[in-house]
């Protein structure tokens, strides 16, 4: 029997709320996800959760979001009256209630990012409830230096030469595929070699369903509401 894969609300429930912010990982724990995942990167030594390098898409302005300073970041108006979250208050609003995927999309965010989830395993969260993934390696390798008891995860684009070997040489628990990379033959690849696969961004039925069939462990979606089930954690 296939075992049923955790899903993974992407950025939150960002098919229904603006992404990343607050507002998207409340809608996701009212939706009942059990994991959500969100982008980090770092302003003047802050890590706050943002997706995109450039404030245009989300809010409509112009600007490099590593070259604001963090009074700029905060007043930044996004949809729906919402602000860019730092990283310690989406941590503290899931905090109990949903495991965390945590991308570190920025220059420079792994170590910080790292110092501020091992604070948060002093604050009520367990190591086995993150997952950190990056598809810039080297701040993979900064993050493990510095938190080396944080499981990590071997983000991907496309299905790269030696893509599990370098998996297990950074010690991750898991490839992340995008969806166009998945066949079942890089599905047992991966699991032969003892790793997991997550598998981004689903909002398909269809897809997960057939996911699902290929034993994948792991779907992220936009819209944990069109999970077949959820699991609290
Ligand atoms: O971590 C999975 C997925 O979030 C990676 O792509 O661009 O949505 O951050 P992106
Ligand atoms: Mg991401």
């Amino acid at each position: 029997m296939t075992s049923r894969p955790i899903y993974i609300a992407h950025r939150g429930a960002s098919g229904h709320e603006p992404e990343n912010t607050l507002l998207s990982f409340a809608r996701a724990l009212e939706l009942g996800a059990s994991w959500v995942e969100f982008d980090v990167r770092v302003v003047e030594g802050e890590p706050i959760v943002f997706h995109d390098r450039s404030l245009q898409r989300m809010a409509q302005i112009p600007g490099i979001v590593e070259r604001q300073t963090l009074a700029n970041i905060r007043s930044v108006k996004l949809p729906k009256d919402q602000s860019i979250p730092l990283l310690s208050e989406v941590l503290h609003l899931i905090r109990g209630k949903a495991c965390a995927q945590v991308e570190l999309k920025g220059r420079n965010s792994g170590v910080v990012t790292a110092l501020t989830l091992l604070q948060a395993l002093q604050n009520g969260w367990d190591e086995s409830h993150f997952i950190v993934s990056s598809f810039d390696h080297a701040e993979i390798l900064a993050f493990r230096a510095t938190a080396p008891t944080i499981p990590i995860g071997l983000l991907t684009y496309g299905y790269p030469v030696s893509c599990v070997e370098n998996a297990q040489k950074l010690g991750a628990i898991s490839v992340h595929l995008h969806l166009d990379a998945v066949t079942e033959e890089r599905i047992k690849q991966i699991h032969a070699a003892g790793l997991k696969v997550f598998v981004y961004t689903v909002n398909d039925p269809s897809d997960m369903r057939e996911l699902t069939a290929l034993g994948v462990d792991g779907i992220f979606t936009d819209f944990p509401d069109r999970a077949p089930c959820v699991a609290k954690i």
